[in-house]
């Protein structure tokens, strides 16, 4: 038990350690379909200015939690909290206006949309009026290098394209708290750095970042700690460096193949 009396929590010495309150906490939340328990039990914090990554195998319950962080379902056990106050089992837009946005897995872009205006659909749930609400856009668009698209039709951008302009409608509500479910996954191997540098961006912007990424590189390379998911339940919680020396890590997940330092994003 840590001194102000909430287990589970871990927080970077620099960053205050349990002194500190994190932005985000989960405490033994449980998300269950059907006889399958998705998400099992798991707790960890997040703190402010950190960049923090979820790893696991495929089915490991990631998009799940993020699903249950962020509204979409409602956790069958356990607290989540931001910001001190609690999230769980709010809806979607309630939780988007306390200052959580996130990206998809699954793109989601409206297609027939330019990204001009796909950026400003979600500016107007933060801001009133579309003059107001395309001025937070453009300034999104060009925080993630979509000046040049700002126009065309978002049918027409590469994944690459359509993964900053997702970032761009994430950051358009004005988070604190930013969650990217899988930013380089499908995204061609040269187009990979400029995205690293991108996320880092936005930390400098003071949102704090929670993210899931098959990629070892790109995560050993911007996450302050990583969180890794095992079968539902969180195995291990650290510093990259000793996450990826943990045995358990190792059997689960990154197995033998880690010497190349890339994984497949399924
Ligand atoms: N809507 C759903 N209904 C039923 N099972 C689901 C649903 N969403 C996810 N699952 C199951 O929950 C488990 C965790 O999935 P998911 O969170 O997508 O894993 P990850 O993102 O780590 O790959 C998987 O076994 C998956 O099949
Ligand atoms: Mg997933």
């Amino acid at each position: 038990m840590l001194p102000h009396g909430r287990p589970g929590i871990d927080g970077p010495p620099e960053l205050g350690g349990a002194a500190r309150s994190p932005l985000l906490e989960l405490r033994e939340v449980s998300k269950r379909f059907g006889g399958l328990l998705a998400v099992r039990g798991v707790g960890f914090a997040v703190y402010p200015g950190e960049i923090v990554g979820m790893i696991g195998p495929n089915g490991a319950g990631k998009t799940t939690l993020f699903d249950v962080v962020t509204g979409f379902y409602r956790p069958d056990e356990g607290a989540i909290e931001f910001d001190g106050r609690s999230i769980a089992g709010l809806r979607p837009d309630r939780i988007n206006r306390r200052g959580v946005a996130r990206t998809f897995q699954k793109l989601r872009p409206f297609l027939d949309m330019t990204v001009l205006e796909n950026v400003t659909v979600a500016a107007l749930t933060r801001v009133g009026g579309l003059a107001a609400a395309r001025r937070v856009a453009r300034e999104q668009i060009e925080l993630v290098g979509l000046t040049e698209k700002t126009d065309d039709l978002a049918n027409g951008l590469s994944t690459g394209q359509r993964k900053r302009l997702e970032l761009a409608r994430a950051m358009a509500t004005g988070p604190r708290l930013l969650l990217l479910d899988e930013v380089t996954g499908g995204v061609d191997q040269r187009s990979i750095p400029a995205l690293i540098e991108l996320v880092r961006r936005l930390r400098e912007q003071g949102v704090t970042l929670l993210l899931i990424e098959h990629n070892m590189r790109v995560m050993m390379s911007v996450a302050d700690r990583i969180v890794a998911l095992h079968m539902g339940e969180k195995i291990v919680e650290g510093r990259p460096a000793e996450v990826v020396r943990d045995p358990r890590l190792v059997a689960a997940y990154l197995g033998s193949g880690f010497g190349q330092g890339e994984r497949d994003s399924a």
